[in-house]
Parts: structure tokens; sequence; C-alpha cells
């Protein structure tokens, strides 16, 4: 006997990718349902040669379902988790509402899957920031190996980040360009047509962007407090997959070779770093795929024990919704629920 899951935000970016990393993992579910809003009753998803129609979050009853995958922004999170958690279903949440609740585990599981056996207080699991998942993933090797003191990161984020009606405004001022039509900007502050924007999220009181302070927060939770990070985040006119420039500063020393031995071996990284042209990764390459992939890999000599590296993944996969249906994986494969259709049977 399955599992039950449903997908809140089932018609968005992420919870599209959802409803295709389900399908394409061979996920344990007897039924899938998907939800949205009230605008959204009836709309059809597409999920594995299946299409499901949509129902609406707030008529639906969570009592007979085991695991809700929730992504439809943090005031839909705020509302719905706790009552749905209430109801004996593990919410696994991809908005920030919930990410720095000291009672809510932050999970990506190739980094800290141990803390997962907190849920159980909110039956609530948070998912990071996409930019917190691919750059702990590729600082957990490293970190394990040398012990890092110290990490400044630029991130460079595509659209889909800001879901789909960011989408369409990078298509649209796109083609405006090409055609001549005047340049329209509503989701984006300024033009993101051959342009990039050095602003994601709104401004905090000491100039960082809470995008940038959420890859801070995020990392020191989800690897270890006492790394330092500094961060500046940036949205550039790709379509999706998010790169970083990192750089490190290791406790002890790591040469190029080190790294990239340990980067090669650490579970979700795929390392592709030829010095030449076009020997590295790109987001285009990146999208639809699950790994974090790790390019550009070089000592840097104006620290002691520094290092830089390129980081590119796919933010509506591993920055999503792969990871909420590895976190559901964990909890099935470690015996962490049961489905409640077995416990009634
Ligand atoms: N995109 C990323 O890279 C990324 C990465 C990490 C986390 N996230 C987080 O994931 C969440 C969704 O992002 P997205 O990119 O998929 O956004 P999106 O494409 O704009 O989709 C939003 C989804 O939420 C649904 N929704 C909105 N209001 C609702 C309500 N009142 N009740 C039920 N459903 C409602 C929408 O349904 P309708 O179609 O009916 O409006 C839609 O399905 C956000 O919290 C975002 O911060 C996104």
């Amino acid at each position: 006997m399955g599992y039950k899951v449903a997908i809140v935000g089932a018609t968005g970016n992420v919870g599209r990718e959802m409803l295709d990393i389900l399908s394409e993992r061979g996920f344990p579910a007897d039924e899938v349902v998907a939800l949205a809003s009230r605008r959204s009753v009836g709309t059809e998803v597409s999920f594995g040669d299946k299409t499901l129609k949509c129902k609406a979050l707030e008529n639906y009853d969570f009592s007979d379902t085991d695991i809700c995958l929730m992504s439809a922004g943090g005031d839909v999170s705020k509302e719905w988790s706790p009552k749905i958690g209430r109801q004996g279903c593990v919410v696994i949440d991809n908005s920030s509402a919930f990410r720095y609740d000291s009672d809510v585990p932050l999970i990506v599981p190739e980094v800290n899957a141990d803390a997962i056996t907190g849920f159980t207080k909110k039956n609530i699991i948070a998912n990071p920031n996409c930019s917190t998942a691919q750059l702990v993933v590729a600082l957990k090797p490293l970190h394990d190996l040398a012990t890092i003191k110290r990490v400044v990161v630029a991130t460079y984020q595509s659209v889909s980040g800001a879901g789909k009606d960011a989408m369409d405004e990078l298509f649209a001022q796109t083609r405006a360009v090409f055609v001549s039509d005047p340049v329209e900007a509503k989701k984006f502050p300024k033009r993101i047509a051959f342009n990039v924007i050095p602003h994601i999220d709104v401004f905090m009181e000491d100039g960082y962007t809470k995008e940038e302070w959420k890859v801070m927060v995020e990392t020191k939770k989800i690897l270890d407090p006492k790394i330092k990070l500094t961060c500046t985040a940036v949205r550039v006119p790709v379509f999706i997959s998010h790169s970083e420039a990192v750089n490190v500063e290791f406790e002890k020393p790591i040469s190029a070779e080190e790294a990239t031995q340990a980067l090669r071996n650490a579970p979700g990284v795929l390392v592709i770093d030829k010095r030449e042209p076009g020997g590295y990764i790109t987001p285009y390459e990146a999208a639809g795929e699950d790994a974090t992939y790790v390019s550009r890999i070089r000592e840097d000599a104006t620290v002691e024990n520094g290092l830089s590296f390129w980081c590119v993944s796919d933010n509506l996969r591993k920055g999503a919704a792969l990871n909420a249906v590895q976190i559901a994986e964990v909890l099935i494969n470690r015996k962490l629920i049961k489905p409640k259709a077995q416990k009634a049977a």
C-alpha cells in the first residue's frame, strides 16, 4: 500500500516540476492530488502519462493524506502548513515561512539528512532557498575535507526563480526589444532582457537583500553555524538554472586536485572541469538535470588555503522540487512515516 501525496501549487513552475519528478522517480504514491488556488479549479496538469484536474486548496481535507509538497508562496504556507501538519500530514514546504524556525528541520538530503527527525514537532520540514541548496551540496565535501572558515558567493539567478510570471516577462521583454515595442517591467524592478539586476527580494536594514540573507542564514543552519558567508544575489536573463561564483577560505590546506576528487566522490555533484574553451558547465546545459555541477576549480593564492569554483544547478529541480521529493524519500526510506491507508486497514 502506497502513500497519498498532495501538491499545493501544482499549476506553478515548481509544482509542475514536482509532479514530473514524482513520476520520473517512481515515487511510491498510490494517489497524487493536484491543488492550487480557486482560480485553477479544473485546470489539467500532467503527471506521467496521466492528467490530474486541480482542486482548490481551501476545500481540501488532508486527514487521509500522508505528505503535502507545499509550493504556493510564503503567505499560503504560513496559513496552511500548520493546519495541514495538525491533520497528521507531513508538509515539505518550499517557501521561506518556516526555514528559520528552530522546531522545523531545514534539509538538503546529501548534507544533513539526519536532522530530519526533528520534523515531528510541527509535522513541517523546510526546503531551502534555491541558491542555498546547490551551494551546500558543493560545500559539504570540501568542509568535510578542510573545514570552511569563510565563503564569498555571487549568484547569477535565473528568472524562473521568481515564478512563471517572471519567465513570461523575460520572454515578452526580449520579443519587445526585437520588434521595437516598448519594454514593460512589472515583475522585476528594472528591465531584465539583455540586462542584469543586483537585487532579489526586499532590502534589509544593513543593505543586504533578503535573498542574500537567506543564503547566509540557511547555509549556517544546514552545514555549520561557524561558517562565515557573504553573498551578492543577482538576477540574470536566463530562464532556468542558477549559477554561482564561489570563493572559499579553509582552516586547513586543500589543493585544487584534492577538492576536485572530493567533489567527484560527493553525492549529487558532477564535476565538469577541463581547462579549455567550453570545458565547464553553463546554466543552459544544467536545465532539466538533477546534478549540482561544479567547474573552474582553482586555488586562490590571495588568501591562505583559498579555493574558487563555479557551481550551476537547475533551480526548479535541486533548488526546489527535486530536493522536496528527496526529503519525502528520506522520510519513507528511514521508515519515519507509514501510509495512513495501511494504518487504517
Ligand atoms: N522557482 C524557484 O526556483 C523556487 C525555488 C525554491 C523555492 N521556491 C518557492 O516555491 C514556491 C512556488 O514557486 P513557483 O516558482 O512555482 O511560483 P509560481 O510559478 O508563481 O506558482 C505559484 C503556485 O502557487 C499557487 N497559489 C497561489 N496562491 C494560492 C492560494 N491562495 N492557494 C493555493 N495555491 C495558490 C498558484 O496557483 P494558481 O495557478 O491557481 O494561482 C501556483 O500553482 C514559492 O514559495 C517560492 O518561493 C521557488
